[in-house]
């Protein structure tokens, strides 16, 4: 079969990490995905930045729009980042254009995922996105495609890898937040805007897209409870610690008998739950389901190597994909069959 030719724009934390195990692991990646994967095209802001990889003999595009409007790809990989702008253009322009499209960006899907499934599903490609939320744990999928059938009534967990840093750090280091936050940075967990994680927001991004896929209705971002952990203090901390508590950032959805719930906030979780014991970087997404239970799931939540991971995923299935197949609804649910999102009283 003919190698699948892939565009990546963003060549940050993520992108550079993505480049780098295609083009290390491209034999066994041929092998497993039944054709070889090619990047052809990149792009980012700076031309001349030393990335640590090599894009010598790959086209360089000057702009996300220009390259999803012209490039010689299959398949748009979008890890720039933010709601609008480069990244929100050049991903409907993409799906526009009938191309596949990868994203890890949850704050684009959390704006516009609704109106972005649509497209791709009137074209019939693929929005794959399960890097966008808890880094390499596969949610998106045992949502998506593991529980169909399932009745879920409850999704909740610790997503921010930034957050849960700081907290673990702050705890058992006694480190201060302001140090904390500063490393988390450094090792490329953090949102180009920290405030975007130690205020909620990231969390709530990722629960808005996580309770679409659960209940099927639209996202709604903006109906979720926020509180984020910038007023977390080590004494706070540590008079959880003294009632046998931990505190975790967590983001939870649930559905009640008037609507649904959602909410953001620093929770006291008793110290011998399996969700105490998550710590630094590492996310738990726990999904209950009337067939199957309690599934949790726990692994890395952020980082280069762990996002890559789970963007590479979403570009494998892409390439074992056959042409014009049935598509599973990118949403868990048709875009157009979306109920109204009715919030609890
Ligand atoms: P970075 O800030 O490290 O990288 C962003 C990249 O986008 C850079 O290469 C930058 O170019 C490029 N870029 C920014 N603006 C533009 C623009 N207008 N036109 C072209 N290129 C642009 O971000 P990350 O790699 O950390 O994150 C990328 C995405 O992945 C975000 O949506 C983030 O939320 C998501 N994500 C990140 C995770 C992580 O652990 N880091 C985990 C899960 C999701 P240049 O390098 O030239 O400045
Ligand atoms: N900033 C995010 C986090 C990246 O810390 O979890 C992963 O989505």
């Amino acid at each position: 079969a003919d190698a699948l030719k892939v565009g990546i724009a963003g060549l940050g934390t993520v992108g550079a990490s993505l480049v780098r195990i295609i083009q290390t692991r491209a034999n066994e990646l041929a092998t497993t995905c039944g054709r070889a994967i090619e990047i052809t095209a990149v792009t980012a802001r700076d031309r001349s930045r030393d990335r640590g990889i090599d894009i010598s003999g790959i086209a360089w595009f000057d702009t996300p729009e220009k390259m999803a409007n012209e490039a010689d790809i299959d398949v748009f990989v979008e890890l720039i980042g933010g709601a609008s702008g480069a990244a929100a253009d050049s991903v409907k322009a993409a799906l526009t254009r009938g191309l596949h499209v990868v994203t890890a960006n949850k704050a684009l899907l959390a704006a516009s995922g609704v109106e972005l499934a649509k497209i791709a599903e009137e074209k019939s490609v693929l929005l794959n996105f399960e890097a966008a939320v808890a880094g390499g744990i596969p949610v998106i999928k045992a949502l998506r495609e593991s529980l169909t059938g399932n009745t879920v009534s409850r999704v909740y967990g610790i997503m921010n890898g930034t957050c849960n840093y700081i907290l673990t750090r702050m705890e058992k280091e006694g480190l201060s937040f302001a140090d904390c936050l500063k490393e988390a940075q450094r090792l490329g967990y953090a949102e180009a805007d920290p405030a975007f994680d130690i205020e909620g927001n990231d969390t709530a991004h990722k629960l808005a897209i996580l309770t679409t896929l659960a209940f099927g209705t639209q996202i709604a971002a903006d109906e979720i409870y926020l509180e984020g952990i910038s007023n977390i203090s080590i004494e706070d901390i540590h008079a959880a610690a003294d009632l046998g508590y931990r505190i975790k950032l967590l983001g939870v959805a649930q559905l009640t008998d008037s609507g649904i719930e959602q909410r953001v906030h620093p929770t006291m979780v008793p110290h011998d739950s399996v969700i105490a014991q998550v710590d630094g970087v590492t996310n738990a997404v726990a999904i209950e389901s009337d067939i199957l239970g309690e599934l949790l799931m726990v692994g890395p939540g952020a980082g280069g190597n762990a996002t890559a991971s789970a963007v590479l995923g979403d570009i494998a299935d892409i390439a074992k994909s056959s042409p014009g197949a049935q598509r599973v609804p990118v949403l868990g649910t048709p875009a157009a069959s979306l109920a109204p999102y009715k919030r609890a009283r």
